[in-house]
């Protein structure tokens, strides 16, 4: 595996592969890997010649009282894991080579980011997709791969692609779980022993407004209630969100008539966690996008 530390030598080298015409998967990353992430990495082995990662905690999705500075970092094992998913090149900048100096045009994401943690995190989206939009020019991937953990990101990321005619394609894949069903995420570390039991409620909530549209209920706000008295029963958490939407436009919906999505955000005392599950018309849960 070749690590490669800067923003012009990335581009350079990805400029000679694309002349071999050869298949270049992208995963993007904030680091300290989990089983979310290396599945990721998995499937773009499988689909392509040639695997790009990149480690960048981008400063311009956090918010001022965010956890920038404390976000969980660990190159050394993270370059270690990346190797033994067959990983060809990981990409790790540094903050100022990334954004030697103050961007001269911002990006502001009109769509999608209304809603769920776009609601909560202001700005956060604007920062992804800056982050994302130089990441694809550097890297100039055919592919890229996405958690549906993160299923706003993947819908913001489709306006993305889809507006500036990025030549890739976009492959959402399914939100890894541990055991007991709670979604894997870097964060999880800051939870104490009883909010990690407690966090599992999130996902059963979840589970349960599955249910109750299988039972046939329609009323988008019969469902959020029912998840949000879940998660408040059995949880120290404070909700942040429960909402349902359309998916991928995020838009509210009155009938529940075609794809959607219930997510939740909530926050434990150091962690502010979500999780989500998309449901089609039919009432089958839909785990990936392709
Ligand atoms: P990060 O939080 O490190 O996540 C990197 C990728 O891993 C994202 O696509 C995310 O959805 C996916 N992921 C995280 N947990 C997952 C899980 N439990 N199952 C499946 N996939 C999971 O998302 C970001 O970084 C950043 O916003 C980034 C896109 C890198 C831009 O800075």
């Amino acid at each position: 595996m070749k690590i490669i530390k800067t923003p012009q030598n990335m581009q350079e080298y990805m400029l000679n592969i694309r002349k071999q015409h050869k298949k270049i998967g992208f995963v993007p990353t904030m680091g300290y890997f989990h089983e979310g992430h290396t599945s990721l990495m998995a499937k773009a082995r499988e689909e392509n010649d040639l695997v790009v990662t990149s480690i960048f905690v981008n400063p311009l999705q956090f918010g001022p009282s965010e956890d920038f500075e404390t976000y969980p970092r660990n190159e050394e094992r993270d370059c270690a894991i990346a190797e033994q998913f067959g990983v060809d090149i990981l990409f790790i900048p540094r903050t100022e080579d990334m954004y030697p100096n103050e961007l001269s045009i911002s990006m502001q994401v009109q769509k999608r980011a209304g809603v769920l943690c776009g609601r909560s995190r202001p700005g956060h989206f604007d920062g992804v997709v800056v982050v994302l939009a130089k990441l694809f020019n550097l890297i100039l991937p055919d592919n890229v791969y996405f958690g549906m953990k993160d299923a706003q990101q993947v819908a913001v990321v489709k306006g993305l692609i889809d507006d500036f005619n990025f030549p890739i394609k976009l492959i959402g894949m399914p939100t890894v779980r541990e055991k007991n069903g709670l979604a894997k995420s870097s964060r999880n570390v800051y939870l104490n022993q009883e909010e990690q039991k407690e966090a599992l409620w999130l996902y059963k909530a979840l589970l349960h407004a599955h249910q109750l549209i299988v039972d046939g209920e329609k009323n988008p706000n019969v469902i959020i209630k029912e998840v949000k008295s879940i998660v408040t029963t059995n949880t120290s958490a404070i909700i942040d969100y429960v909402e349902l939407l359309n998916y991928p436009a995020l838009e509210p919906v009155q009938q529940i008539d075609s794809l959607v999505i219930v997510a939740i955000a909530a926050k434990f005392k150091q962690a502010r966690l979500i999780d989500n599950i998309l449901i089609d018309k039919d009432g089958n849960i839909v785990n990936s996008l392709q």
